[in-house]
């Protein structure tokens, strides 16, 4: 990789879009102020409204990448009514995006509990407080209720709720953006191909 984009080299020597994507995450995670994991999840309704929120990327390989909610949430349900979602990273510091798309899979009871186990206290605790995306009479009904189930696992571990695990983006496409002068960027898409391979082509900015 060059600083000033994506090189002849680099275009040729990735034949799929894992390790790119793993290069890129690593630069980010060193110059971006906060979140490098931080990306848009854009979903549709039942009309096909479009609606976009961040979330945080908790594991990415071959498989897609992994995020975790609630799946009474408004993302949760336009999600689980037509299993398709897109992502979008942009790293500012680096001035480049990422973008991903594909059918959505739930991700394995084992792997949701084993992520949510790594949560801190606090976080496990709101999970189960937090109706997300329903509304909210008062701050106060959010920490009553906050206070109510501490009390109900103050003592050992606190499972993980029904409603709450990860969602992974298998993906059909992931594209690369790095900006060059005179918005002459750089754009590679890798798109799977019918065997389960990538073809990659280049992009007009
Ligand atoms: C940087 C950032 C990271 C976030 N990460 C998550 C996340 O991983 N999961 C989540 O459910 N909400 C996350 N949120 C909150 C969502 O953006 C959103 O407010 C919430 O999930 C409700 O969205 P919905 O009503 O579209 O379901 C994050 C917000 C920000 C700004």
């Amino acid at each position: 990789m060059n600083e000033n984009g994506l090189t002849e080299g680099d275009f040729t020597e990735h034949a799929e879009p894992f390790r790119l994507f793993s290069e890129w995450l690593a630069d980010a995670t060193k110059s971006e102020p906060n979140d490098p994991n931080g990306v848009a999840l854009a979903t549709v309704d039942t009309d096909g409204m479009p609606d976009v929120r961040m979330v945080l990327l908790k594991g990415f390989d071959e498989q897609g990448f992994v995020f975790y909610t609630n799946f009474e949430s408004a993302k949760g349900r336009e999600i689980l009514a037509t299993m398709k979602a897109a992502m979008c990273f942009h790293w500012k510091s680096l001035r480049r995006q990422v973008r991903i798309r594909g059918p959505v899979e739930i991700v394995s009871d084992a792997e949701a509990d084993a992520y949510f186990a790594t949560r801190p206290r606090g976080s496990r605790i709101g999970a189960w407080a937090s109706k997300q995306s329903r509304p909210l009479e008062s701050r106060f009904a959010l920490e009553k209720a906050v206070a109510e189930y501490t009390a109900r696992h103050a003592i050992g571990e606190i499972p993980r709720p029904a409603h709450w695990s990860g969602f992974r983006i298998v993906p059909q496409a992931i594209e690369f953006w790095h900006d060059r002068p005179f918005r002459l960027h750089d754009r590679i898409v890798f798109s799977r191909t019918a065997d389960g391979g990538w073809e990659k082509s280049r992009l007009y900015p």
